[in-house]
């Protein structure tokens, strides 16, 4: 039984690995933008992880917002014409409707200072409504331009 979930798991690491190409175009931009969103989930999950199980730490939940609030800009310039291909999980759509991205990445934006503006005030409830905000533009933008 055992040897099966590790073999299962071994296989499965080396699909995912497989699977991907790596970016060796100019300026490396579908890599960079990647970089910028695993950046981006880092100082936010942790926040979520507080809301949803481990409790509320206003100086450490303040720490992640202002690192969030700070590192907002950095997928969107990367996002130029002609940079989709693989690696990239972005969807043509993207391209084609500029607009209706341009406006989930504004939202987003918005949403961030207001979450660290709600962080420096500690409090809860706001915190919540505001870390809420931001992950509906993170699942709105995900269910529209990424696959
Ligand atoms: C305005 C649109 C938009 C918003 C807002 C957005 N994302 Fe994304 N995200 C994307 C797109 C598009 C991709 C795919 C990038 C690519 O591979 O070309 C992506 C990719 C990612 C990835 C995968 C990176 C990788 O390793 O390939 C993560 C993680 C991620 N986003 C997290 C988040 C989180 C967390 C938020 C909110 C706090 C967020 N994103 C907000 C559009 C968005």
């Amino acid at each position: 039984m055992m040897r099966h979930v590790l073999f299962g798991c071994a296989l499965c690491a080396a699909l995912v690995a497989c699977g991907e190409v790596e970016d060796t175009r100019s300026g490396r931009p579908v890599w960079h933008r990647q970089e910028a969103f695993k950046a981006i989930l880092r100082a936010f999950e942790p926040m979520g992880v507080q809301l949803r199980a481990e409790g509320y730490e206003p100086e450490s939940f303040l720490r992640y917002a202002r690192e969030l609030e700070r590192i907002k800009d950095e997928p969107w310039s990367f996002f130029g014409a002609d940079t989709q291909y693989p690696p990239s999980h972005s969807l043509d759509r993207l391209w084609q409707e500029r607009e209706g991205f341009d406006t989930l990445e504004q939202d987003f934006l918005r949403a961030t200072v207001a979450l660290k503006t709600a962080a420096e005030g500690r409090d809860e409830g706001a915190v919540r409504a505001a870390w809420a905000a931001v992950e509906k533009t993170c699942r709105d933008c995900h269910k529209g331009y990424r696959r």
